[in-house]
């Protein structure tokens, strides 16, 4: 049985998580690839952040063909990435450190290079090999067109020929990412049994949950009906009720280990009340924001989905997850600091906004996840179309401006004077762009103004200052391009500002505690993109 240091109830339901992409974070082995090497080395770094808990992207065997979401054995560690041993250890180093480690899990597909496909591929027509997977008769004269009209997410058709075997039809196996993920089928009650021993199998080690992928995914509509009837969207093929027994059954496991493990799911649903059937007291912890993600920059947005978000925490008493960036997403620099393609909207305004995001995610109640680089003000890179990696990219029709996600997984820079900015003694797997260096974690650590310790003040701030955190929640609005609203927490009230506009607007009350930007404005005066946090005194 390991131990693990506690994290208070209370901390962890305000934890700041940091998100792995193991594969950019650290080479130590010098084969361009972060590994677990790495990863142990920058267990101190992580613990100066003050980070409460990691995320690490698909640890899994696999052969990375996207890059660790198509799983060729969920009971062992990546050689890229290690050995199950190195895992162990790192997991017993961040647990010394009070960091809780947590996993990815993926089980709406796995590799086409599992053992478990490649037995489909060996066994009978319609045998049991074969119903751990959505097989399906294809349409049209002998079967040479799929069975339906099911899109992949990545582009193109969601089918691929499986093997003809006796039938003189062809057949075809279901896959709603890359060809390589084939679908599972969750109708098989021997596919259930398997992620109960996986997640069994994790927490014994010492995991203290998972992130899940894909969790609205697994079952499919009955009679798999064309997407055409569903508007050309996904209904059919997500958020179907049977869904629900599987996380019961999950959440059942997660509680029987002492600390109880956490569950958190990557959920896409038509609408955001959907969300309410996942998460709660006999399923999921919590589930990601993604429309606080996707918010563009606005006042009355923001409040929006702070609002939405708040009372989804409420109605299913789960804690709200405040999250802007993440491996699939444009980095959130980019997107709130350009103007359209590229267009810089001038440094000082990019660096307010992007300060002041960080610290509106600080003063939230709930849980913040981070994405490694964030921290650094890295922004989206430019990656040359003949070094792109994401299959997503190679499955677009040859007319879409889509680039897939490359470019928000491009390696973290270290230190500014090594080749590859410290991050491998080799060429990185995915080329760092010029200039990349200059975001290094060296040079940021030596002045008190980067990034990087703008980051470390605030995540420090909310954990000295209870009100930040855990407060109550009052008063949100968003008059006059100023998104705002107040935290208590014992006797004191804090009033958070953050001022949307292109201009600067008087702050009216509250005695400043703390600002974003450091410029020389006039003192009662909130900056374009700027924050504050003002206490308000009795009487004011
Ligand atoms: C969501 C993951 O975040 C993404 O990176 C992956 O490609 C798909 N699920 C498929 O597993």
């Amino acid at each position: 049985m390991v131990l693990i240091p506690m994290l208070s109830e209370a901390t962890w339901e305000s934890a700041v998580v940091y998100q792995v992409y193991w594969r950019s974070f650290l080479d130590g082995n010098g084969d361009g690839v972060g590994d677990l090497k790495g990863l142990r080395s920058k267990v101190a770094y992580l613990s100066s952040l003050g980070v409460d808990a990691i995320w690490l992207n698909p640890t899994y065997p696999s052969p990375q063909g996207d890059h660790g979401y198509d799983v060729s054995d969920y009971f062992d560690v990546d050689p890229i990435f290690g050995t199950l041993d190195e895992l162990r250890a790192a997991i017993h180093d961040f647990h010394e450190e009070g960091i809780k480690v947590l996993l990815d899990i993926v089980p709406n597909h796995v590799s086409s290079q599992h053992p478990w496909f490649k037995a489909a591929i060996e066994g009978d027509e319609d045998g049991p090999e074969e119903s751990r997977f959505i097989i399906r008769s294809g349409s049209g004269p002998k079967g040479a067109s799929p069975p339906n009209d099911w899109k992949s997410i990545f582009g193109g058709p969601a089918w691929s020929r499986f093997p003809q075997k006796t039938a003189d039809t062809q057949r075809w196996y279901l896959h709603m990412f890359d060809e390589c993920q084939p679908d599972l089928n969750w109708e098989n009650q021997e596919v259930h049994e398997r992620f109960e021993r996986i997640l069994e199998h994790w927490y014994e080690i010492g995991v203290d949950g998972f992130r899940i992928d894909v969790a609205h995914g697994l079952y499919k509509a009955p009679g798999f009906p064309n997407m055409e009837t569903f508007d050309g969207n996904w209904s059919a093929c997500w958020d179907q009720p049977k869904v629900h027994e599987v996380y019961r059954s999950w959440r059942r496991i997660s509680d029987r280990y002492e600390p109880r493990r956490f569950l958190i799911g990557e959920i896409h649903t038509s609408s955001r009340d959907r969300l309410l059937d996942y998460i709660g007291k006999d399923q999921l912890d919590a589930a990601f924001d993604f429309s606080f993600l996707h918010q563009p920059w606005s006042a009355e947005g923001f409040m929006e989905r702070i609002a939405e978000n708040l009372q989804l925490a409420e109605m299913s008493g789960s804690t709200p997850v405040w999250t802007l960036s993440n491996h699939d997403e444009t980095r959130h620099w980019t997107r709130y600091c350009t103007k359209g393609k590229g267009e810089p909207t001038g440094e000082l305004d990019c660096g307010t906004r992007y300060r002041s995001l960080i610290s509106l995610m600080a003063s939230l109640p709930g849980r913040i996840f981070l994405y490694n680089g964030e921290e650094l003000g890295l922004p989206q890179a430019e990656v040359p179309d003949d070094s792109r990696q994401d299959p997503a990219f190679f499955r677009q029709p040859p007319d879409s401006d889509y680039k897939g996600r490359d470019g928000c997984r491009v390696p973290l820079p270290w230190e500014s004077e090594r080749d590859n900015a410290g991050f491998s003694t080799t060429a990185p797997w995915l080329p760092m762009p010029v200039g990349w260096h200059r975001y290094s974690v060296d040079l940021q650590d030596e002045d008190p103004e980067s990034m990087l310790n703008y980051y470390r003040g605030q995540i420090e701030m909310r954990k000295a200052e209870d009100w930040m955190g855990n407060g109550e929640i009052s008063d949100l609005s968003s008059n006059g391009g100023v998104l705002s609203f107040v935290k208590s927490s014992g006797g004191l009230k804090v009033m958070v500002n953050l001022n949307f506009n292109d201009r600067p607007v008087p702050m009216d009350t509250g005695e400043v505690l703390f600002r974003s930007s450091k410029s020389s404005l006039v003192e009662r005066d909130l900056g374009p993109g700027e924050i504050a946090f003002l206490i308000l005194h009795e009487g004011v």
